[in-house]
């Protein structure tokens, strides 16, 4: 697969005849060869980073050294895969000064473009960002970030005004330099009104298939998170199970004395053994 970069995203809509796009977050080097040699096109460094892998429970707790990491570990597997890496809160709502040096700290770990949550209120920083030659993907409709302004984890757009702020925020995006905009957590015909109405794909998640394009967390779609399993998920594969069923059968064989077996083991040549006054014990 040729290298994915964001103006061959920016192309990618399917009422142009494109195939929808597929993003997976990954968050260290494994999950990023996972994802690539799966055939994503993007490989999202999340901030949902939080909650599936450092067990907080919401996304507000990462910061941009902490997203920095992650990505440099993306990046780090060369994935074929763009890499979009998550400004997390409050790295994009001080001032344009500090918005653009942490895009750039989240480039500089490997990241070819990031994301952040937010409608028309984030035009300036996102503006100041496309201005420093950095790709900005948006992301509006259940925004996690806004969770206590949104009093939980709430589908966004069900009214008909609030559908039509959502049309107006994407345009809004799309006019300040996005190259593709995430929907999250919208009815189906209003995703596909947003759709419609811009001309940058829109990536769904929770959003219905009138997108173009899906994204999933990595461990909900790998079914290595099995605490709660929103609507919107579907798994591929149960990784959880299988690797509970390892963990155990690997406890088995320690308690009963089969791991390791002798091949499993480094064995010492006779002359070795001998110099040491070790003769003839069994898989010495
Ligand atoms: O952080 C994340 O994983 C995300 C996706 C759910 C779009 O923002």
């Amino acid at each position: 697969m040729a290298k994915i970069t964001a103006p061959s995203v920016r192309a990618r809509k399917v009422r142009d005849g494109a195939d929808p796009l597929v993003m997976v977050t990954a968050y260290d080097a494994p999950g990023a060869r996972i994802a690539s040699e799966g055939g994503a096109d993007i490989i999202l460094v999340g901030d949902s980073l939080a909650m599936v892998v450092l067990g907080y429970d919401d996304t507000l707790q990462v910061t941009v050294d902490d997203m920095a990491h992650h990505v440099a570990a993306v990046a780090r597997a060369r994935p074929d895969s763009l890499i979009v890496g998550d400004m997390p809160w409050m790295s994009f709502h001080v001032s344009p000064e500090d918005t653009v040096r942490n895009a750039a700290t989240l480039v500089r770990a490997g990241a070819q473009a990031v994301k952040l949550e937010g409608g028309r209120k984030r035009l300036p920083m996102i503006e100041r960002i496309v201005d420093a030659e950095i790709p900005v993907m948006g992301h509006i409709g259940l925004t996690p970030q806004s969770v206590h302004a949104m009093g939980g984890f709430k589908v966004q757009g069900r009214r008909a005004d609030a559908a039509r702020k959502l049309v107006q925020a994407a345009k809004a995006l799309e006019h300040a330099g996005c190259f593709a905009i995430v929907l999250e957590g919208v009815p189906v015909r209003v995703a596909a009104l947003v759709t419609e109405a811009v001309g940058v794909p829109t990536i769904g998640i929770g959003a219905g298939p009138h997108c173009d394009g899906q994204v999933l967390v990595y461990h909900d779609l790998l079914g290595i998170e099995d605490r709660f399993v929103p609507k919107f998920v579907r798994r591929y594969a149960d990784v959880k199970a299988v690797s509970v069923e390892a963990v155990a059968a690997y406890a088995a064989d320690v308690r009963a004395g089969r791991f390791p077996s002798d091949e499993e083991s480094y064995h010492l040549s006779d002359e070795q053994a001998a110099a040491l006054g070790l003769y003839g014990s069994p898989g010495a």
